[in-house]
């Protein structure tokens, strides 16, 4: 096939994918994919949306603890196996980890490659506060801590940078990342 409904990437990811962390992670990034294309690629939302929900589809799969070049290719292999053939969709899963050997190019893939550390980013911010609650979370927070090399450390601030290339400026990327994820707030544990 070649095309792919959100039914049809939900299904897939949850046939795939068990940890609740990275369940919660793909429908955050999801949200996030579809709050970027709202504003970039209004009639591309749902597909937008089935890319962020399905970019670590090999996360319990591929060997990437021992090679993180896996991480991305072994996505496509599972994609191609169930018999889906989608090329922007491939080519989006592998620049988000351009470790991998593809970078990225178009305005999906550096939505998608920002929106990834910027899911983990804001809810490690949600964590701080006491009730840990997105509701609780200001924007100039999100951009406080973002200064701060040490905070979440693991979030690839060059990466959330990339959102730039698509012509959406960082304050505006914290303002679609965190109302996007309140809107799934109660699905996302936060
Ligand atoms: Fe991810």
């Amino acid at each position: 096939m070649t095309t792919i409904t959100r039914q049809q990437a939900y299904d897939l990811l949850n046939k795939y994918v068990k940890g609740d962390n990275y369940l919660t992670h793909s429908y955050a990034v999801e949200a996030i994919m579809r709050g970027l294309a709202k504003r970039l690629a209004p009639e591309e939302e749902e597909f937008w949306a089935v890319c962020g929900l399905l970019h670590d589809l090999d996360e319990e799969t591929a060997p990437w603890r021992d090679d993180f070049a896996t991480h991305g290719p072994v996505s496509v292999e599972i994609l191609r196996k169930e018999g889906f053939n989608i090329p922007v969709l491939e080519n989006a899963i592998m620049a988000h980890n351009p470790i991998c050997g593809k970078n990225p190019e178009t305005t999906l893939e550096y939505a998608l490659i920002a929106a990834d550390p910027m899911s983990g980013f804001v809810k490690a911010v949600a964590q701080i506060y006491p009730d840990k609650k997105l509701a609780s979370v200001k924007k100039k927070s999100i951009t406080k801590r973002f200064k701060e090399a040490r905070f979440a450390a693991g979030a690839n601030r060059q990466y959330m940078m990339l959102i730039e290339k698509t012509g959406i400026s960082w304050d505006e990327f914290v303002d679609i990342s965190l109302q996007s994820m309140l809107e799934i707030a109660d699905e996302i544990g936060l």
